[in-house]
C-alpha cells in the first residue's frame, strides 16, 4: 500500500481531509433516551414496524446509476432514478424509476420524494433548480454550491486557482465581444491553445485542439455566439493524464484510492492503469492530498474525481473535476475493497466510508467502446468467446445499444504483470467491441 496514511482502515477514521472526528449518532435513527421512552406492557406492544431501507434518488439513468444500483443491492438500500427513457442502462435494472428531464423541477420533485439523498450521475442539472429542491428540504450530494464547480468549466478553473491548484495557464471568455483577450492570452503564453465551452461537454466534446490563433477565435467564436462561454488554456505537453479519487461525508471523512493512469485516445479514456505505474510515492501523495483538500474546501459530498496532466517536466496539473463516481473509478470494483459505487451511496448516506486499499497489485480497466458497425456476432456471443479464452476478465456490461465510440461496458483485470495486463485488456476490449482478436487469435486451432 502506498499511501498508508491516506488510506481509510476498518475502524479508523480517515486521517487526511477529514474536518471533523466527533461520533454524532445517526440523523436517520434518533435514539430515545430510556426515561422518556413509553412504557407499554409487553402483551401491548406494537409489532415492530417494517424497517425502512434508505432510498436514494439519482439523476440520470447511464452506466454509473446502474452500478450505483448494483452496489445499493448489497448494502440492503433502494436507488430510485430519474432516466429520459425506460431503455436507458439504469431504468432496465431498477425497478424504481422516474421517467423525465432532469431540467424540469416536477420531475425532480418526483425522483426527490422521500429520499435521503439526491445525487447524480451526470453534472447536468441546472444549479437553480437544485437550489430550489435544497429550500423545499431536500438533501442535495453533493450540495449545488459545491457542483457547480464540476458544472462549468470557467467557474471549476477560476476556484481551482484561487485554492492554490497547479492549473493550465487560461483565459476565460464569456461574451462575443470578448474576443480580444485572446490574442492578448496566445501571445503571453506562446503555446498551442485548447479552446473548450464551458458547459455541456463530455468524452472530449467540446474540446477542441486550436491549430492556429485564427482557429482559436474561429472555434471560440461560434461557441460565444451560441450564448456558451469558453474557456481557452494552453495546450500542455503532456507525460500522461492520472486522476486521483476520493471520497468525503457530510461528517468530514475523507478517503483515497491509489493515483491512477488514465490512457486516453482521440480524447477519450480507453484505458486506466490502477495504481499509476512510476509514480513516484511523493506526487502520489501529493495528488492524493491535494484532492482531499479540494474535496473539503468545497464542500463535496460523495466521490470527487479530480483529472489531472503530468506534463513532460513531471510536474501535476489539474484538468478538471467530477463530483459522481468516474470512469477512473471502474476499477475499483473488482480491484479494490470498496468500490466507487459503494463508496458514493456511503458517503451520500453519512455513513463511515469503506477501505480503499487495493486488492492486487494491478488493476487494469480497459472500456469496450462501440464499433464503427456493429459487428455481426451478437454482443452475448462475443461473450461467451472471451469467457472461453480469458475466464478471468472481470466484465461489466451497461445494457447499452453499440454506437461508434459509445461506452457500452469495461473490462478489469486484475494481476501483477503490467504488460501482460494491458495486453490482454486490450485484446479483450476490442473482441467485445468489434468481434475480432487482434493477435488472430482463434479458438478453433
Ligand atoms: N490543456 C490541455 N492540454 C493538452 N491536452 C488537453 C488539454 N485539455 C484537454 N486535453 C485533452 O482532452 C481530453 C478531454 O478534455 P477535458 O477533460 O477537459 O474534457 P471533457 O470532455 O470534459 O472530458 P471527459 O468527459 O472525457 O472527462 C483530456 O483528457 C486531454 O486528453
Ligand atoms: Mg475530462
Amino acid at each position: 500500500m502506498v499511501h498508508n496514511d491516506l488510506v481509510l482502515q476498518p475502524g479508523n477514521t480517515p486521517v487526511a481531509g477529514h474536518e471533523s472526528m466527533m461520533a454524532v449518532p445517526s440523523s436517520r435513527t434518533p435514539e430515545v433516551p430510556p426515561d422518556v421512552a413509553p412504557k407499554v406492557a409487553p402483551d401491548l406492544a406494537p409489532m415492530a414496524a417494517p424497517e425502512v431501507a434508505p432510498l436514494v434518488a439519482m439523476v440520470g439513468g447511464g452506466q454509473l446509476a446502474r452500478m450505483t444500483h448494483q452496489a445499493a443491492i448489497a448494502l440492503g438500500q433502494n436507488l430510485r432514478v430519474l432516466a429520459t427513457s425506460a431503455d436507458e442502462a439504469a431504468a432496465q435494472v431498477t425497478p424504481n424509476v422516474v421517467i423525465g428531464s432532469h431540467s424540469d423541477i416536477d420531475d425532480l420533485r418526483r425522483v426527490a420524494a422521500g429520499a435521503h439523498a439526491l445525487t447524480f450521475d451526470h453534472e447536468h442539472v441546472p444549479n437553480e433548480l437544485l437550489e430550489k429542491l435544497v429550500a423545499e428540504g431536500v438533501n442535495v450530494a453533493p450540495p449545488p454550491q459545491a457542483l457547480v464547480h464540476a458544472q462549468d468549466k470557467l467557474v471549476m478553473r477560476r476556484k481551482l486557482a484561487a485554492l492554490g491548484a497547479p492549473v493550465p495557464r487560461y483565459t476565460g471568455i464569456e461574451r462575443p465581444d470578448g474576443l480580444e483577450q485572446l490574442d492578448a492570452f496566445a501571445a503571453q503564453v506562446d503555446a498551442p491553445l485548447v479552446v473548450k465551452a464551458v458547459r455541456g461537454g463530455y468524452d472530449g466534446r467540446g474540446v477542441r485542439m486550436a491549430r492556429d490563433l485564427a482557429d482559436a477565435r474561429r472555434i471560440a467564436g461560434d461557441y460565444l455566439a451560441n450564448g456558451v462561454g469558453v474557456l481557452v488554456e494552453e495546450r500542455v505537453a503532456l507525460r500522461r493524464e492520472l486522476s486521483a479519487l476520493v471520497a468525503r461525508s457530510p461528517l468530514g471523512q475523507g478517503a483515497a484510492w491509489p493515483v491512477v493512469e488514465t490512457v486516453q485516445r482521440d480524447g477519450i479514456c480507453v484505458q486506466v492503469i490502477a495504481p499509476a505505474p512510476q509514480l513516484p510515492d511523493e506526487l502520489a501523495g501529493a495528488a492524493q492530498q491535494l484532492a482531499l483538500r479540494l474535496a473539503a474546501e468545497l464542500g463535496v459530498v460523495g466521490v470527487l474525481a479530480v483529472e489531472l496532466f503530468e506534463t513532460t517536466g513531471g510536474a501535476l496539473l489539474v484538468n478538471e473535476l467530477a463530483m459522481r463516481p468516474h470512469n477512473s473509478g471502474h476499477w475499483t470494483m473488482d480491484g479494490s475493497r470498496t468500490s466507487q459505487f459503494e463508496q458514493h451511496l456511503r458517503a451520500v448516506l453519512d455513513y463511515p466510508l469503506g477501505d480503499t486499499d487495493p486488492i492486487v497489485p494491478l488493476t487494469v480497466m480497459a472500456n469496450v467502446l462501440g464499433a464503427a458497425a456493429p459487428p455481426a456476432m451478437s454482443l452475448d456471443e462475443r461473450l461467451h468467446h472471451l469467457f472461453a479464452r480469458m475466464p478471468d476478465a472481470k466484465v461489466h456490461l451497461y445494457g447499452k445499444a453499440e454506437r461508434p465510440g459509445r461506452k457500452v461496458g469495461h473490462i478489469n483485470f486484475l494481476g501483477t504483470e503490467l504488460a501482460e495486463l494491458r495486453e490482454r485488456a486490450e485484446l479483450a476490449a476490442h473482441w467485445l467491441a468489434h468481434g475480432q482478436w487482434t493477435d488472430g487469435w482463434d479458438p478453433h486451432d
